[in-house]
């Protein structure tokens, strides 16, 4: 198959995580004969200093005419005293809004070498594989009137409104993935207290009778939290509401011990995605070859197995990883005994030679 890809580095080690997709990618190409066409573009500060803006119509126009899209990081200290609607983190807001990416899905397996790194104990954070799928355009991050009111401004109102076919479309969404994988779909709420979580539970209910494969189980946000770390291993598939998805999936997220680690998909309704690693620019590391480039390398797995129908081929990235790390090797971000640290070039040829 022949297929086009957009590669957004963006920012810090945004720019040196990339070539690690771009290497992967040509390692999978060559072993199960596809065809990937890598076309490079800005976004974030460094679109600021090349075209004014964090997002050119350029950058926006090479996404919306590929496969799918790959991207580093965005943001650093040098564009931190901009106007926040000018900042590099704009530029992320605005795709993720002009490609319609209203699914987030964040992977978090163990990997059984990395379980010294976790706050949690070796036999709980070894247990773990889930896949947390967040709302992204809706709830109360995108909620009108947002605002102060009262004469002294003291007085404030954020909205939370979804409509019925926002929430249908993620609930569906959970239910795919959820009968792809175990079949176990946890829908987290706050149905006790709110009138959205109430209509949520309802639309989780109904779209049930259509996954006869897949065991549904409610439960409130705040139990959610707390079985997080008390139990992690008892989640397959999360589903939640914006905020609610925000804050369970980086607490779940320390789960694996390292940010370096985790990649995550936004998707739109036509399955188009945007794929980047959950971590940001680090610019207190960037350019010194010490960027952990396996989030960004697992992400292009996931743009494989979720966008471009090559499940085998994802997997094989992922096996290539795991393999990399049960061998010994490290970057200087994961703390594993008795292992070899090694720079982000030479990580990014471990996992492609293999
Ligand atoms: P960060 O994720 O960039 O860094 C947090 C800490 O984790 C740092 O100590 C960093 O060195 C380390 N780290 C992160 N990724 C790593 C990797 N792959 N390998 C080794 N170590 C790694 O978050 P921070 O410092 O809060 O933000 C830095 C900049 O990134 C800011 O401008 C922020 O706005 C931006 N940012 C961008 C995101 C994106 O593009 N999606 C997401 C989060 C932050
Ligand atoms: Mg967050």
């Amino acid at each position: 198959m022949k297929k086009k890809i957009a590669v957004l580095p963006g920012d810090g080690i945004g720019r040196e995580i990339a070539s690690g997709a771009a290497a992967v990618l040509e390692a999978a190409g060559k072993r199960f004969g596809h065809e990937f066409e890598i076309e490079y573009a800005e976004i974030g500060g460094a679109a600021i200093d090349a075209h004014g803006t964090p997002l050119p119509d350029s950058t926006l126009e090479l996404a919306k005419n590929s496969d799918a899209v790959l991207l580093g990081a965005v943001g650093g200290p040098k564009w931190d005293n901009l106007p926040s609607a000018q900042r590099p983190e704009r530029g992320l807001l605005a795709i993720r809004k002009e490609l319609g990416l209203f699914a987030n899905l964040r992977p978090i397996p163990s990997f059984q070498k990395l379980v010294q790194s976790s706050p949690l104990k070796p036999e709980i954070a070894g247990n773990v594989n889930m896949l947390i799928v967040r709302e992204l355009t809706g709830g109360l991050y995108f909620g009108k009137p947002s605002e102060r009111r009262g004469e002294n401004n003291e007085v404030v109102v954020d909205t939370l409104q979804y409509t019925r076919d926002e929430i249908e479309r993620i609930v569906v969404k959970a239910f795919e993935f959820a009968s792809g994988r175990s079949g176990r779909l946890t829908s987290v709420d706050k149905a006790n207290v709110l009138e959205s979580s109430r209509m949520w539970r309802e639309i989780v209910n109904e779209k049930a009778a259509d996954y006869p494969n897949v065991t549904v189980d409610h439960m409130y946000v705040d139990a959610a939290a707390m079985k997080l770390i008390s139990s992690p291993g008892q989640f397959d598939v999360i589903v939640t509401e914006n905020l609610f998805g925000d804050i369970l999936s980086d607490e779940a997220s320390m789960i694996t011990g390292s940010l370096g680690m985790l990649p995550s998909a936004s998707l739109s309704e036509s399955g188009f995605g945007l794929y980047e690693p959950v971590h940001g620019s680090a610019p207190d590391i960037a350019g010194q070859n010490k960027a952990n480039p396996l989030a960004m390398i697992l992400s292009t797995a996931l743009m494989l197995k979720y966008s471009l129908n090559m499940r085998e081929e994802g997997e094989a990235i992922e096996r290539a990883v795991q393999s990399v790390l049960n061998d010994g090797y490290c970057t200087s971000d994961l703390q594993m005994e008795g292992s070899t640290v090694v720079g982000t070039d030479q990580m990014i040829e471990l996992v492609t030679k293999r």
